[in-house]
């Protein structure tokens, strides 16, 4: 019954961030791996950022995460950036290092391409050109993420070209803008094409592309995880492409947080994944 273990703290920061799956994810874990200790929710307000990253040492959280709108913003608040981090240009983790000092990671480019390989445990970042639809924030983990894989053609295709064009330029060779109204002639020959703009969300339009250039192998991934199925998966499904949705990703970002707050790299169970699936 009683242990000599610490009491572990983390927690997630967002405005809002009531709908966060992250407490039912983490709180399963600490219970799965016979941990002590708690994940709860943080609604801090994007002024009140500061406060509240500087208070996680004081109130002896072991870190926190860190969710819309604060990822940037976070950045600049802790004292060492992971490499990768800097890449993608935002955090979603933060770790009180035992000195006190707040060590900022990215897990979504990982949280990413392992759930491609959950889907496809021989999958390859350079079996053929890749196009990436939207620019945002999302986007830039998966960019840095495949090309780190060794992808050797991202076609990034977005609504305002001249967000794909600074991305382009930012990340350099594999990653070439092209044009939002060429994203249907851009699936040509892709082995993978990711959909990371909001079309195709829960009360959103669906996303307007023809599939008819894609190979039949060519694998189709959308990070939306509200539906499960988005419209673009239905129809790449109904097509016989492999498809792979975005609740492998929410979950395995999810990892390597807890892994360094807790000292264990958690699994993605069954268990988990209807109890994450039975709350969307
Ligand atoms: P996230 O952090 O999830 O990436 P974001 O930074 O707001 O969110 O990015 C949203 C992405 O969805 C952008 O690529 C956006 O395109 P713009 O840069 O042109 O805004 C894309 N998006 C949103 N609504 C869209 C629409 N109606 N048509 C095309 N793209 C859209």
């Amino acid at each position: 019954m009683a242990t000599n273990k610490n009491y572990t703290l983390a927690g997630v920061m967002g405005w809002p961030v009531a709908h966060s799956r992250s407490p039912a994810i983490h709180n399963h874990w600490i219970q799965h791996y016979g941990q002590t200790g708690a994940y709860v929710l943080l609604p801090v307000q994007p002024d009140l950022l500061p406060d509240a990253v500087r208070g996680l040492r004081a109130l002896g959280f072991a870190g926190c995460n860190l969710t819309i709108p604060h990822k940037v913003a976070a950045m600049s608040l802790v004292d060492r950036i992971d490499p990768l981090a800097r890449r993608i240009g935002a955090i979603n983790t933060i770790v009180v290092e035992k000195d006190g000092a707040l060590s900022g990671y990215n897990t979504d480019a990982f949280g990413y391409i392992q759930s491609l390989l959950d889907a496809q445990p021989n999958w390859r970042a350079d079996a053929g050109p890749v196009t990436v639809l939207g620019a945002g924030g999302a986007s830039r983990a998966v960019i840095v993420a495949l090309a780190e894989r060794g992808a050797k053609e991202i076609r990034l295709c977005n609504r305002s070209g001249d967000k794909a064009q600074a991305l382009a330029q930012e990340f350099g060779a594999p990653v070439q803008a092209v044009p939002w109204e060429q994203r249907h002639e851009a699936l040509a020959d892709v082995a993978l094409l990711v959909n990371t703009t909001s079309l195709g969300m829960k009360g959103q339009e669906p996303l307007d592309l023809s599939l008819e250039r894609m190979p039949a192998h060519a694998l189709v991934s959308d990070i939306i995880y509200v539906p499960l199925e988005t419209p673009l998966l239905a129809a790449a499904r109904q097509r016989g492409n492999p498809t792979v949705n975005g609740l492998g990703m929410l979950l395995n970002q999810a990892r390597p947080a807890f892994a360094h707050w807790f000292g264990v790299m958690p699994e993605i169970t069954p268990e988990l994944r209807r109890l994450i699936e039975a709350t969307l």
